[in-house]
């Protein structure tokens, strides 16, 4: 069963009558009766309700190393967003199962970029380019694109590990295409030492190639962004510093370039993390980030001057989807062997995906 047919959500809403102590319980039991067989993942960006539950959290290059490393688990609730879910679908083995609590729970930035869409860009960057151009893909974005850079030679990257990769790729071909997210590809290329005229826009809409001197591109980026991290600005880190001098600022890469530049760091949600952690007591650092991970590390280090760098910014609505009674339905639907929302990839898709998703595991 998938849920999203109106009958089904109208079924589903009876989870929001019942009283959350109730799942509380019901999740703990059957956590119980399943044993190993059953893993909870959950993503950083989770509301604690789900939070409660996860036997292991991460960033999503932890997560798919999660993922491709279990074998034990014959299923894997996925909390966190439907790219991810795939990613774990992929890599684990066919007497695997994954299930996603909320099939809406989708990416914005993913869906900005489909196939249809990357074979026209394709097709028209290659003639244009002579073939020397190798596709490189965020993590976030659909089991078909993954497949389509796979089947290129291409690899996937994270928001960890894409500096690192990037610099392998740039060894290995005269220009990249990256997508979708063109804040860390552009992040990432002028954080190796590219140049804003090595840098040009793919608009995905208008099938243009926006550069001011074509023959000087190395990375093309695809123009997808993520509704969440637009929200940061650099005024919020101007003002925050004219009030607190001493004040760090720390974001995450799929922040505009500006913002970037104006922070003093930038990283993966598990760099966020780290910094946090090992930042002094009565350290005052302010986050760039979603809101529920900024929230809950506000409230895990009270010794420390921990903000949010814009206290009126949306949380990723996406991830949010997630809630305790969604995954007290999904708990429910497994124990009584009727499993929902498993995520399953075309094995032809999958095939493509797996090919870029494994070099970036040993690149990592
Ligand atoms: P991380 O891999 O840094 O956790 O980022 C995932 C994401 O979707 C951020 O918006
Ligand atoms: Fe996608 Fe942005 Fe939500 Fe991350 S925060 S899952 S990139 S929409």
């Amino acid at each position: 069963m998938i849920l999203t047919d109106l009958k089904d959500k109208l079924a589903f809403n009876r989870y929001y009558d019942e009283p959350a102590v109730a799942q509380v319980a019901r999740i703990q039991k059957i956590k119980q009766q399943f044993g190993a067989d059953l893993l909870i993942v959950a993503h950083h960006y989770q509301k604690d309700e789900v939070m409660q539950f996860a036997d292991a959290r991460g960033d999503s290059l932890k997560l798919a190393q999660i993922a491709a490393a279990n074998q034990q688990a014959k299923t894997i609730v996925f909390c966190g967003v439907h790219f991810m879910a795939e990613t774990a679908d992929i890599l684990t083995s066919d007497q695997q199962q994954v299930i996603l609590p909320d099939p809406m729970a989708g990416c914005s930035m993913a869906d900005m970029a489909n196939s249809f869409q990357l074979t026209q860009a394709w097709s028209l960057l290659t003639s244009q380019f002579d073939d020397d151009i190798l596709p490189i893909t965020y993590v976030n974005s659909t089991a078909a694109i993954k497949s389509f850079v796979g089947d290129h030679g291409g690899v996937v990257v994270t928001s960890s590990n894409a500096k690192k990769i990037v610099s392998w790729a740039l060894q290995r071909a005269k220009r990249l295409l990256f997508l979708p997210d063109q804040h860390l590809g552009r992040n990432t290329a002028l954080a190796l030492g590219l140049t804003p005229a090595n840098i040009g826009l793919w608009q995905a809409r208008a099938n243009r190639l926006q550069a001011t001197n074509p023959a000087a591109l190395r990375v093309i980026l695809w123009d997808g962004y993520c509704s969440v991290h637009q929200q940061f600005k650099v005024a919020q880190i101007a003002a925050l510093r004219a009030q607190y001098p001493e004040i760090k600022v720390i974001v995450h890469p799929e922040c505009a370039h500006e913002v970037v530049a104006a922070a003093d760091e930038v990283g993966s949600t598990a760099a966020i993390i780290d910094y946090v952690q090992q930042a002094p007591r009565g350290a005052r650092i302010a986050i760039g980030t979603d809101n529920n991970l900024v929230g809950r590390l506000i409230k895990q280090y009270p010794e420390k001057q921990l903000m949010f760098l814009n206290p009126f910014s949306c949380s990723c609505i996406l991830m949010n989807r997630i809630d305790l009674p969604h995954l007290a339905w999904a708990l429910d639907q497994l124990a009584s062997g009727q499993p929902g929302n498993v995520i399953t990839v075309n094995p032809e898709i999958a095939s493509g995906a797996k090919k870029a998703l494994d070099r970036m595991l040993s690149l990592s």
